[in-house]
């Protein structure tokens, strides 16, 4: 068997933050060394996501030329791909041409089986500047939670949007909210006409995925039920789409973005000098033995489980995935992620803060792989402190300066306790495989990993080998453990723990750790340091999400259009104790967001429907980690309550 593995190709209009690299890239990667310390054949393939609208905001926003400014990033977030250890055989991009002549091969494909459609659809249009407003050219609210949301997709809660969906679109070209929809010629690529092939590509599949992925696919192919997605676009950069007739559109990002990992592939292919050699990997039945995991963020479940796979399916006989690994997120709330400003906590200020292997034990640690989970800096801390340097670091470290010091013999037979002990370790190694085979399990390695450290350094305790007259038995032991732990952390922590390996002259092979025996101990190294309380106090600071508090001043409420509107939804915000969000429904039609500090005193349900009266901002503001551009005067702790017969403006 073979191991093919991708990971999402990132969108290049910034720099990736931890959480779009623990999302995706960071598990292929790991899992991609490991499948190979295996001694498994593996293409681990990535690359730029090239076109689609927010690089096209970006530059626009900076004044620049896309396609100049594409290539940039793309260097630039190669390059930060090597720095952060990720082994990919090859990092592409989706703008070269041999993406492009694949993509149009199934594009053609497509069309010829008839699974490509025209049809005119209701595009919004700005008034104001008369263009065609695609994906993220047109902002507004989501009308699931109330966050900031593009044509294509709510940045806050993932949904998957048309641009009509929107409450209170704007226009970012040029700020309008003059915006009118206008039937437009666009192409649909039929999804419904392939439902019965998705079905069954999904049950024949569905037993190797999280539960997470089973759920989102069942919800398109039975409940929501499939609909025609257009794959055309105005926009400036991209493919153009090579049919006549519309030849002044490009093919939607979503539709030569996966199409990419093949074309990488080929440029793979290319760069190795056997130019065919991709086809070993896609095309059917010559990639009958490979097995395909594709990691990926849980937003991306639609494109990959239905879209995708669709595209596949009804143009050729390709190589289809096998499990798709996809993950929850890595949140902070106490510390800026932020990709499209990059100011914030990014692969690129990171590692000025601590060399990259720190940053993936941790992020191996917390990996959210069935669960969001939460990044602070005292979890980092922790991490780093308690479990790499005193539990893991310090018992290598033991082991291996003991054992060099007192040249024992590494060849000595073992008794009946050390036989026992040896078990043991090995029991942990079976199951720090399975963990990894589970494609999704880098967090119960980790948790693996320090038992094992714990259990050697109980061992030593026990046995106290600095004590004993001749402590080869015990040592060689405690070599094991080092191996074994060595081995599992490798992938995690490949620099460090291949200087581990080395000095103990044990190959990187996960075979090693059916043999006890380690063939020298050289003069070990302080693998890890410490983290100092004082260093952390300064990140904290420079990473802390500023807050601007929506304080109103005199002036402001003085002249301040007092309304009186429909609560419409009530949410929490991210663990925050005191605000609800409220959404709220204006007399004037349009949304607004507020949260005032009335947790304590009201449920959803007593203000659900509920006529308050509010105060809108005339510039939106975060709190608590959320837009708001309302605020809701309160008297005393409680709110104001409308008769619902005078909605409308008071004053
Ligand atoms: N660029 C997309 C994102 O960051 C992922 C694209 S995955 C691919 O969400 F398969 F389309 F390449
Ligand atoms: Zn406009």
């Amino acid at each position: 068997m073979r191991y093919l593995i991708t990971s999402a190709l990132p969108y290049i209009h910034g720099i990736p933050h931890l959480g779009n690299f623990v999302g995706s890239i960071f598990p292929a990667d790991v899992m991609a060394r490991f499948l190979r310390m295996k001694g498994e054949e593996v293409l681990f393939i990535c690359g730029s996501d090239m076109h689609g609208s927010p690089l096209e905001v970006a530059a626009f926003k900076a004044g620049r030329d896309v396609k100049e400014m594409a290539y940039e990033n793309h260097k630039k977030i190669k390059k930060l791909m090597e720095d952060w250890l990720v082994s990919v055989d090859y990092w592409g991009h989706t703008d070269s041409e041999e993406n492009k002549e694949i993509t149009y091969e199934i594009f053609k494909k497509l069309d010829e089986r008839g699974y490509i459609k025209e049809e005119e659809v209701v595009m919004p249009r700005c008034n104001n500047c008369g263009r065609v407003l695609a994906d993220r050219w047109i902002e507004g609210t989501c009308p699931y939670c109330g966050g900031l949301a593009r044509g294509d997709q709510c940045d806050d809660c993932g949904a998957i949007l048309t641009p009509d969906q929107l409450i209170n679109p704007r226009c970012v070209y040029c700020g309008s909210f003059d915006i009118e929809f206008k039937p437009i010629k666009q192409l649909v690529f039929d999804l419904p006409a392939l439902e019965d092939e998705l079905k069954k590509f999904y049950e024949e599949r569905k037993h190797l995925w999280p539960e997470y992925v089973k759920k989102t696919t069942e919800w398109y192919l039975y409940k929501e039920g499939l609909k025609p997605r257009s794959i055309s676009r105005y926009l400036n950069f991209g493919f153009p789409v090579p049919k006549e007739g519309f030849e002044d559109q490009v093919l939607y990002v979503w539709f030569d973005a996966p199409i990419g990992y093949i074309g990488i592939t080929y440029q793979w292919a290319k760069e190795i000098g056997d130019p065919e050699a991709w086809k070993e990997w896609w095309k059917m039945p010559l990639a009958s033995d490979v097995f395909y995991v594709q990691y990926m963020g849980k937003d991306n479940v639609f494109f990959h489980a239905i879209f995708f796979p669709a595209m596949l399916i009804g143009s050729n006989d390709w190589k289809l995935v096998d499990v798709i690994a996809a993950t929850q997120y890595l949140t902070a709330k106490g510390v800026k992620f932020s990709k499209s400003r990059g100011v914030g906590l990014n692969l690129e200020t990171a590692k000025e803060l601590l060399p990259v292997e720190y940053w993936r034990y941790v992020l191996a640690a917390l990996f959210p792989a069935h669960k969001d989970t939460e990044f602070s800096w005292d979890v980092l801390v922790e991490k780093i402190n308690k479990e790499l340097v005193d539990n893991i670091s310090n018992f290598i470290y033991r082991t291996l300066s003991l054992s060099h010091r007192k040249g024992i013999d590494l060849n000595t037979p073992l008794g009946e306790e050390e036989e026992r002990e040896i078990q043991k370790v090995r029991d942990f190694a079976r199951r720090i495989e399975e963990a990894y085979m589970e494609f999704l399990g880098f967090n119960k390695v980790v948790s693996l990993v320090n038992q094992l450290a714990s259990e050697g350094n109980a061992w030593l305790n026990r046995r106290e080998p600095w004590k004993e007259e001749d402590p080869s038995r015990t040592l060689v032991v405690a070599l094991y453990y080092v191996k074994v732990i060595a081995l599992a952390l490798y992938p995690i922590l490949p620099l460090t723990m291949k200087r581990v390996l080395d000095l103990l002259g044990v190959s990187l092979s996960w075979d090693e750790v059916d043999q006890i025996r380690v063939s020298k101990v050289e003069r070990p190294f302080k693998l890890f340091k410490r983290i100092e309380e004082a260093e952390v106090e300064k990140w904290r600071e420079r990473f802390s999400p500023e807050e601007k508090k929506p304080s109103v001043s005199i002036d402001v409420v003085l002249n301040a259009k007092m309304m009186t509107g429909v609560v419409r939804h009530v949410q929490e915000i991210g663990g925050d104790e005191e605000r609800w969000l409220l959404i709220i429904e204006g007399p004037d039609g349009k949304t607004y967001r507020a949260a005032p500090p009335i947790k304590k005193k009201y449920s959803p349900e007593d203000l659900k429907g509920r006529a308050i009266l509010f105060v809108p901002l005339e510039e939106g503001v975060k709190l608590s980690g959320v837009e708001v551009n309302a605020a809701v005067p309160l008297a005393g702790d409680s709110i104001v309550v409308a008769d619902r017969n005078v909605i409308g403006k008071v004053r």
